[in-house]
């Protein structure tokens, strides 16, 4: 059986990183097109580090919730063909474990040279003096992709959605294309589909199935029951 699970903020949600548009959201707090966009970047680079940087923090003081900890295991269990693909740009998936996580909106651990195009490890706190360490460049940039940019790794996902058996959304809002449409790219393909989120999302009804609720309950208990399915 294979499996392409989707991810948004929802998924790292408990374990204290924000969410963007539920009350009290990261975009409500921020203006996106400031930080989150390549004109908010050549504007003033250094509120964008600094956004980025206090990103990086909390990442770094979260730890992977059990929800993270339940793909992680589905991942390992051999039980299915899992294909990790998430918007989250936090890493903690793989420090639950997952493998081969594809970020296709990017990782708040890697840095992108804007004048290059080099990608490096990124240090804990980046300003506009970072330099590439290819180049020299001082155009160092968090490697996010930001509202205007393609997402990474599309035609590796629209393989992955082509050979599913079951496409799962776990904690997201179903606001942002293309991600947001992966749904509708899998039933075109007759692959079955399986929401689980918080409150409905704006793309719930184009679901087979909607399950509501936390995600450190929810997707434990599916991914129970998946075990059990399969024993
Ligand atoms: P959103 O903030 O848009 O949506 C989060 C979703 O998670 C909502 O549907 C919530 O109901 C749900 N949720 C909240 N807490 C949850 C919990 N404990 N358990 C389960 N679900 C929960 O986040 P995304 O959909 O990830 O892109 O946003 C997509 C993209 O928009 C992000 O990758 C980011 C953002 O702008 C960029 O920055 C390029």
């Amino acid at each position: 059986m294979r499996i392409v699970i989707l991810s948004g903020a929802g998924l790292s949600a408990e374990s204290g990183l924000g969410t963007f548009r539920d009350v009290g959201g990261i975009w409500q707090k921020y203006d996106l097109e400031d930080v989150a966009t390549p004109e908010g970047y050549a504007r003033d680079p250094a509120l964008v580090h600094q956004f980025y940087n206090a990103r990086r923090a909390n990442c770094l003081q979260a730890s992977p919730n059990a929800a993270h900890h339940a793909l992680a295991d589905l991942q390992q269990s051999g039980l299915a063909e899992v294909t990790l693909v998430t918007q989250n740009i936090d890493d903690l998936l793989e420090r639950a474990g997952a493998r081969d996580v594809v970020h296709m909106h990017g990782e708040l651990r890697r840095a992108l040279c804007a004048s290059c195009g080099h990608r490096w490890d990124a240090p804990d706190t980046m300003s506009p003096d970072t330099a590439c360490p290819a180049c020299g460049a001082t155009r160092a940039r968090p490697d996010i992709v930001w509202f205007g940019e393609i997402p990474y790794h599309m035609d590796r996902i629209a393989e992955a959605l082509e050979g599913a058996d079951l496409f799962v959304a776990i904690g997201t809002s179903g606001a942002v294309y293309p991600a947001a449409g992966f749904v509708q790219e899998a039933r075109a393909q007759g692959v079955r589909t399986l929401e689980l989120n918080l409150d409905p999302s704006e793309t719930s009804a184009l679901f087979d199935d909607t399950r509501l609720g936390p995600a450190t309950e929810i997707v434990p208990a599916w991914v129970a029951e998946l075990r059990r399915a399969r024993a």
